[in-house]
């Protein structure tokens, strides 16, 4: 089963509580959402293997480390997944950066797959899939199973909201896949949004509705 984990670091809560509140307007918004993406990733990326490497400085030569395995790619679930990618590309601004379009239809719940575009070498690399929202967890579990289809392998999820619901899910259909959120919220209300949740991440973001 993959591992689920609340980033509950002070900065991250009191910059969610921001994006969370309903006057928050879209720049703001914007500015947090990627603010706590950088955040996220920062704790995140503490387990990357580093490598020697001798280094000449100015004055001495020394070995030091530097990173080693896989290079990265970041996976924003369209559209509002892109509002967490400047975030992650503050921190790791060499990562290549790959589209999976989704939307939920609002009555059924069930998300539409409409664009795939990905690194020619997603095999080879280790994804940070960005989403705000794991709600009901159908738009991550088919942005999964899309990024496998092309030959993925070593992935985790990045929300900033979860429920419980989304969580269960996903684990259920890719236990591989590691799922990290800025907070678990407590439920998924009749029309599948999450409560308190920060309501609709993709309005919230672009300014539409
Ligand atoms: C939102 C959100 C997730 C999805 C979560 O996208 O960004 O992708 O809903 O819901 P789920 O876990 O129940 O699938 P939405 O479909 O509203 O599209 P948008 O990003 O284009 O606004
Ligand atoms: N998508 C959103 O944007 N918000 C929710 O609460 C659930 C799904």
């Amino acid at each position: 089963m993959g591992k689920f984990t609340v980033l509950n670091h002070p900065l991250i809560q009191h910059k969610l509580t921001i994006i969370r509140n309903k006057e928050t307007g879209t720049r703001v918004f914007r500015e947090v959402a990627n603010e706590i993406a950088e955040l996220m990733v920062y704790e995140i990326t503490r387990d990357l293997p580093l490598k020697d490497v001798e280094v000449q400085t100015p004055m001495a030569t020394v070995t030091e480390k530097t990173l080693a395995g896989k290079k990265l790619a970041v996976i924003p679930i369209l559209r509002a997944g892109l509002g967490m990618v400047d975030g992650v590309l503050e921190l790791i601004p060499a990562a290549k950066v790959g589209h999976v379009g989704m939307y939920r239809d609002e009555k059924t719940l069930k998300p539409h797959e409409y664009f795939v575009k990905m690194p020619a070498d997603i095999d080879q690399r280790d994804l940070f899939i960005v989403d705000p929202m794991l709600a009901t967890g159908g738009s991550a579990i088919m942005a999964i199973d899309a990024l496998k289809k092309r030959g993925a392998s070593s992935m985790r999820l990045v929300v900033l909201v979860a429920a419980p619901e989304g969580v269960k899910a996903v684990q259920e259909k890719h236990p591989d896949v590691d799922i990290y959120a800025a907070a678990l919220d407590e439920r998924l209300n009749e029309n599948g949004y999450i409560i308190p949740g920060l309501g609709d991440a993709g309005d919230r973001l672009f300014g539409t509705k």
